[in-house]
């Protein structure tokens, strides 16, 4: 049995995690910070970063106390690496070295992006290779191909915004509030009424996406002097983002030969995203459980679960900018 110690700093939320073999939760501790940013609309890194000095230890100790287990039944200890904000990278990062060092085990450092594919490990069936999953957070809208554990190939990303940006961005438009992706899934859902046309950029003969072009037509669409209702434009921009999602996430399955698909990152929260690709998708489909679309640290622990030869030297530093992989066409 090999129980990971997972921790997720890189963002806004401070999060620490224990699974078993890959596959089990014992605990998934998340302190969001989201009420806090708030308040300025948006993340402040030097907010955020305070935060998580103040709640990195309460929340490693509440993960070890939810699993019931002392520091001696933890066999690996996991961190996020990057990409995401400097000053909160490190102090997940930091403390994650400190306690592997004091208790005397292996630490790894992990890839985020990775983190948000391998929450599909932790459900019912298991994925099998080769696959594609598409990974659309507040950072990334990547098309992932793997034939194996760990083997990333990026065969597609947007060329802009990553998608949940663009509904981070869209919300503000729409005075939706923060943070947006939740707020315009629900102005959308409750709208009865028409739903007015904004385009969608399908950049044929390519697995890339572009969001700023959406971004700028709901931009102008809310400034029109017969601008329709901020729920009806809500609908319209989350259909195009959906629609273009869906599509281009099942052709390219088909075209690579996937076995199965799988859906990863925050936006793969959305509702209608969800039940669009359970509808389109003729292949098995792998959905995270809503709280493991969002940042968590149980991601990084079954991540770190499969994976083999990873540099425990300690020497890892935050790396903002990491790439999951370079990009094969
Ligand atoms: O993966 P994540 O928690 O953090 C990053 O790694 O970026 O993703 C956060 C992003 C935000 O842009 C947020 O607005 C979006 O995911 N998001 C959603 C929903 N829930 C979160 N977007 C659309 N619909 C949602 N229900
Ligand atoms: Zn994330």
């Amino acid at each position: 049995m090999v129980r990971v110690l997972g921790i997720e700093s890189s963002c806004d939320e401070t999060a620490a995690a224990v699974v078993v073999d890959g596959r089990r939760i014992a605990s998934n501790v998340v302190a969001s910070q989201s009420s806090l940013h708030a308040a300025t609309g948006g993340i402040v890194p030097e907010v955020a970063s305070r935060q998580h000095v103040r709640w990195i230890v309460p929340v490693v100790r509440e993960a070890l106390n939810q699993a019931g287990l002392t520091p001696a039944a933890i066999d690996i200890v996991a961190a996020t690496r990057g990409p995401g904000l400097v000053g909160s990278l490190l102090v997940g990062l930091s403390a994650a070295k400190a306690l592997a060092w004091g208790w005397q085990r292996p630490f790894c450092p992990m890839n985020h992006i990775a983190g948000h594919v391998y929450a599909n490990w932790l459900g019912e069936e298991l994925p099998e290779f080769p696959l594609i999953c598409l990974v659309v957070s507040g950072g990334h809208t990547d098309l992932v191909a793997m034939r194996g554990h760990h083997d990333f190939r990026l065969v597609g990303r947007s060329r802009d915004d990553a998608a949940g940006e663009a509904f981070d961005k869209v919300a503000r438009l729409l005075g939706l509030g923060y943070p947006g992706g939740p707020a315009v899934e629900r102005a959308a859902r409750d709208w009865l009424g028409p739903v007015p046309r904004l385009p969608r950029a399908w950049l044929p003969g390519s697995r890339d996406f572009s969001f700023s072009g959406l971004k700028t037509a709901v931009s102008r669409m809310v400034q029109a002097p017969d601008a329709p209702p901020s729920a009806a434009i809500a609908m319209a921009f989350q259909e195009s983002v959906v629609d273009v999602l869906v599509e281009k996430t099942l052709e390219a399955a088909d075209e690579l030969g996937a076995r199965c698909v799988l859906l990863a990152g925050g936006v793969a929260a959305n509702g209608r995203l969800r039940a669009r690709m359970t509808d389109s998708c003729g292949l098995p489909l792998f959905i995270p459980a809503m709280a493991l679309c969002t940042d968590n640290a149980a991601m990084i622990a079954a991540a770190t679960s499969y994976a083999r030869d990873f540099d425990d030297s300690l020497a890892a530093d935050a790396e903002p900018g990491l790439d999951l992989t370079t990009r094969v066409n």
